[in-house]
């Protein structure tokens, strides 16, 4: 069973800007979806504020709701969660439908492979086409039983069970998810579950587990946890997405006169990888205002205009700026010399293969860039605009609003409705701080 991408959206971004104004982007994608499960499986009830009201973080709170879990919503950035234990779910009456995210189905694989009733997973188009192995494998290794469409495609049909038992695991590519979809999973596990990175990836699993009282210990690149304990309840504080934010980060740095302020930005270096790269290339951005919120850094980002050289992306960066490469491209496209990214084969298993789509997309709009397997050569080439397809893939969408920016004539981009999955609202806001977007 598959959903399909419910309505179709074409936008058009006209040259434009200076881009002037302050902002807050909606809320963490990576931690509302977490704050969710977490908050569910606890003692006690949690309130969740800066909530993102995306459709990938509402079809999580929709799944823990048919399991059992009473989620309110004093306010659209609001969750008031009424945890129900860690074993307190409920069979749920039917499929549990994903939508479009990753992360909601790969951690509640591990979370549901843990619960003594059968569950399935099912998501939209993109998310049917993503590979579920990577957590399976493992799963399957504490004793889970999970079965799949071929070659590991979803729907995930997953076997209740009593007990798995803890895994002492290696990643064999770098994976947030699959990391996370460990832990849920060794929550329930007799005795320790252990997971290694090759590349430390975003530690928000591990982080608040340890908020909600979990017993855990980690640092980059390694997480430990036993079986057995309790979650309790606590509020959670989610800072505005960096992976909004950096739409605005390039768009302030390559439209010439811009000047613009993104407050309460999450800045955990797991996920700024984007930050450092700009500055690589010349980007004038600066952290203001930074402190503590929730246990997580924030900061206000103030971006101004600064003309950018390509750099040889070091590959040391790609995880810490993983959904940030369509952005990053476009960058490229109006840096001056030419730009290198590799050891980012990962970008083609995301909502869609973003090197092919950014690739095509780009050069239909004048742009120089070459296609490599694990990445891509982008030169400095004047985008004259045209037809991007972003293939229902979010970032790509508003990726290439920003190439609109910059374009001689207007880019027209296909397939956006996918947009509201992470970033609902962007359009407004957009136009607030100077996009000419419709
Ligand atoms: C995420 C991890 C990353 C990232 C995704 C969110 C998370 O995926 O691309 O947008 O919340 O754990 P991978 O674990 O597949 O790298």
């Amino acid at each position: 069973m598959t959903r399909k991408t419910p309505k179709r959206e074409d936008w058009t971004s006209a040259p434009a800007g200076p881009l002037a104004g302050e902002l807050r982007v909606p809320g963490d994608k990576s931690i509302s979806h977490r704050a969710i499960m977490f908050a569910a499986l606890a003692d006690g009830t949690s309130r969740i504020t800066g909530f993102l009201e995306g459709e990938d973080t509402l079809a999580t709170a929709r799944a823990f709701a048919q399991m059992g879990v009473r989620i309110d919503t004093p306010n659209p950035s609001e969750r008031v969660v009424h945890g129900v234990g860690i074993d307190g779910l409920k069979a749920p009456a039917g499929p549990i439908d994903c939508g479009n995210a990753g992360t909601g189905m790969r951690l509640m694989a591990g979370l549901l492979s843990a619960q003594a009733f059968d569950s399935t997973l099912v998501g939209d188009e993109s998310l049917s086409k993503r590979p579920m192995r990577r957590v399976i494998e493992p799963l399957t290794q504490m004793g889970a039983r999970i079965d799949s469409e071929a070659g590991g495609l979803p729907p995930l049909r997953i076997h209740a069970k009593q007990a798995l038992s803890g895994i002492d695991y290696t990643l064999p590519v770098a994976s947030a998810q699959v990391k996370s979809a460990l832990l849920l999973a060794g929550l329930y596990a007799q005795g320790e579950t252990r997971v290694t990175e090759p590349h430390p990836t975003r530690d928000y699993t591990e982080r608040m587990l340890q908020a909600f009282g979990w017993p855990i210990t980690f640092d980059a690149g390694h997480a430990r946890l036993d079986g057995g304990h309790r979650l309790r309840a606590t509020d959670i504080a989610v800072p505005a997405d960096f992976s909004s934010a950096a739409f605005f980060l390039v768009a302030a740095s390559i439209v010439p006169g811009s000047n613009l302020l993104l407050r309460d930005v999450g800045i955990n270096p797991r996920r700024t990888g984007l930050l450092r790269a700009l500055r690589l290339m010349g980007g004038n951005i600066s952290e203001e205002n930074r402190r503590e919120s929730g246990g997580e850094l924030v900061a206000d980002l103030h971006v101004r205009y600064a003309p950018l050289h390509g750099i040889d992306i070091p590959e040391r960066l790609v995880p810490d700026m993983i959904d940030e490469f369509p952005a990053l491209f476009v960058a490229a496209a109006a840096a001056r010399g030419t730009t290198r990214v590799s050891g980012a084969a990962e970008l083609r298993v995301k909502e869609s293969d973003r090197i092919a789509v950014m690739a095509k997309g780009l050069q239909s709009l004048g742009a120089n860039i070459e296609e490599t397997p694990d990445g891509a050569i982008i030169r400095n080439a004047p985008l004259v605009g045209g037809d991007a397809d972003s293939a229902g893939d979010h970032r790509c969408a508003m990726s290439f609003a920003i190439a609109g920016l910059i374009s001689q004539d207007p880019v027209r981009i296909l397939d956006c409705a996918n947009v509201a999955t992470s970033f609902p609202g962007f359009v407004d806001l957009a136009n607030r701080c100077g996009f000419a977007l419709g």
